[in-house]
């Protein structure tokens, strides 16, 4: 894996909004985004750096990945224009039409028998890459859960975009962040842009119930994207202040709170974090505001 994550190298895409949807509350809508997630972010620079260090050639590179989805969108993206096919090893119980849509968008689902025959997305990606001349392939595995380069994307490019919006709110010095964590890369990266430009952050981490991630436990849940089986390996748990645990029916509630108010269906993980901020938007006081992330869709789940 590349060493070569620099600030420097980030580039953005096109900007997503932040909305004031309530008067305390502010919402990044990162589901506008081109490839439909924040995750394409992390897999445009990963992408970019792994070309400018050369380790993906263009035409002879193929990039491979384990990815419920999103990651993988990004990277098909992040790929399209450069020549370099994408393999993606994705979990059977994951989302059917998210699958559906990364084939359509020139994806090759790996390992399917192999998923069929119980290996997990990991063994699959590990028998490619050990099998890779066989196959006569060239891979460069883009790692999310522990490439840097998606904090350094988040850091330099989503949170200065966050805090160039907040602008717009005269007096505003301090925020709570309510949010999430798969890698954590997101979280760990807006936290500090956000911190380092002078802003008083504190940050609620939302997990379904019954999990707990910082001590690696976890029950089956229909977040998907949040509190995936691992200690989120790019989070610093440092930045997190308090964590909060949600159940469905509560993540439902503002699923449908949020479509009849604003008429966006958001995805699981979007929900759980509005149950959280929606209430501690209610309760802040004086210019104090909450922020949170629509992370993606909801109808690639229904
Ligand atoms: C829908 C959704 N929400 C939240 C997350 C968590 O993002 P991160 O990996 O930056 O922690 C992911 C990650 O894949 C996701 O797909």
């Amino acid at each position: 894996m590349s060493g070569h994550f620099l600030a420097a190298a980030v580039r953005p895409g096109s900007t997503s909004a932040l909305r004031q949807v309530e008067p305390r509350l502010l919402v990044k809508f990162e589901l506008d985004n081109a490839g439909a997630s924040h995750k394409v972010r992390a897999a445009r620079h990963i992408v970019r750096c792994a070309v400018e260090t050369g380790e993906i050639i263009p035409g002879r590179t193929t990039v491979i990945e384990k990815t419920g989805g999103n990651f993988g969108l990004g990277l098909l993206l992040a790929c399209a224009d450069i020549n370099v096919p994408v393999e993606l090893a994705v979990g059977l119980s994951f989302s059917p039409i998210k699958r559906r849509f990364l084939e359509l968008s020139g994806a090759r689902l790996i390992g399917v028998d192999q998923l069929q025959a119980g290996a997990t997305p990991r063994e699959v990606v590990e028998w490619h890459l050990a099998n890779a001349t066989a196959l006569g392939k060239s891979y460069f595995y883009t790692d999310q859960f522990n490439n840097p380069g998606s904090v350094v994307a988040h850091e330099y490019e989503t949170g200065p975009e966050i805090v160039d919006q907040l602008k717009a709110f005269d007096g505003l010095r301090s925020l709570t962040f309510v949010s999430c964590a798969g890698t954590g890369a997101h979280l760990t990266g807006i936290t500090r842009a956000l911190r380092r430009a002078g802003l008083a952050v504190d940050v609620t981490l939302v997990e379904p119930a019954g999990c707990d991630s910082r001590n690696s436990v976890f029950v089956s849940h229909r977040f998907e994207g949040m509190a995936v089986g691992v200690n989120p390996p790019l989070l610093d748990w440092g930045l997190v202040t308090h964590t909060v645990q949600v159940d469905y029916a509560a993540m439902f509630e503002a699923q449908q709170r949020f479509a009849t108010a604003h008429g966006y269906l958001v995805g699981n993980t979007s929900a759980a974090c509005l149950a959280v901020a929606l209430e501690l938007a209610d309760r802040a006081k004086g210019s104090h505001k909450v922020l949170t992330i629509a992370y993606d869709h909801g109808l690639w789940y229904a």
